[in-house]
């Protein structure tokens, strides 16, 4: 393998794919959805999730008014809600209604939950902080909800059953093969 080492960072997508994700608000009755790819879970007890929001978002600028949001993901054959969630500005549209975004009903908090999404994690606002042109959004996890008929028996993804939607960078989508699924247990493996 042949590397370059430079130190234009430029967009750093040579880390991903990340599995894309879709943040929806809801502030006072004004509801609105992004894309983001820069999430993460940040804790078990209490359940904390994370996500990396520029400030001009109007996403960014909801959920600083509700205080909570909801992390939403979707299978690969509604990749297209990503894109154009992730395309448009909701200062200017209402996005559930011109991409047509079915919902169902939140259980704790007011925040959209997409009838598409096969998990969604409703987030109450613990803490932002900025980083750069970001603020790093996190929330505890107060409800949960998924698809159980997508996951194994250990709760992981069945990659048979649902394909996950993961961005590459650069507009590029891709999705997982059950085929590519190893176990590797960590027990044995960290003592080789
Ligand atoms: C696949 C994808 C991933 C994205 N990830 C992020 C992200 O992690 N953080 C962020 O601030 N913007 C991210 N964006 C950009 C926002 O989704 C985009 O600017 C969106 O239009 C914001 O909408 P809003 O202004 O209505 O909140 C992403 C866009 C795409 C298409």
């Amino acid at each position: 393998m042949f590397k370059v080492s430079v130190e234009s960072v430029g967009d750093f997508y040579q880390h991903y794919p990340k599995v894309a994700a879709i943040i929806t608000v809801n502030a006072g009755g004004k509801k609105n959805a992004m894309a983001a790819a820069w999430h993460s879970a940040v804790s078990f007890e209490p359940p904390l999730y994370g996500v990396s929001i520029a400030p001009k978002r109007f996403t960014y600028q909801l959920i600083a008014q509700s205080k909570a949001f909801g992390v939403n993901f979707v299978p690969f054959e509604v990749v297209e809600l990503v894109a154009s969630v992730g395309g448009s500005d909701g200062k200017e549209v209402d996005k559930f209604g011109k991409f047509g975004i079915a919902e169902e009903q939140p259980l704790k908090t007011s925040v959209p939950i997409l009838r598409d999404a096969y998990t969604a994690y409703e987030c109450e606002l613990l803490d932002s902080r900025t980083y750069g042109d970001h603020v790093w959004v996190v929330g505890e996890i107060v409800a949960v909800h998924f698809a159980q008929d997508v996951l194994t028996a250990k709760g992981t993804l069945d990659l048979d059953k649902l394909k996950p939607a993961l961005y590459l960078g650069g507009e590029l989508y891709a999705t997982a093969d059950s085929r590519s699924v190893r176990f590797l247990d960590r027990r044995t493996y960290g003592r080789r």
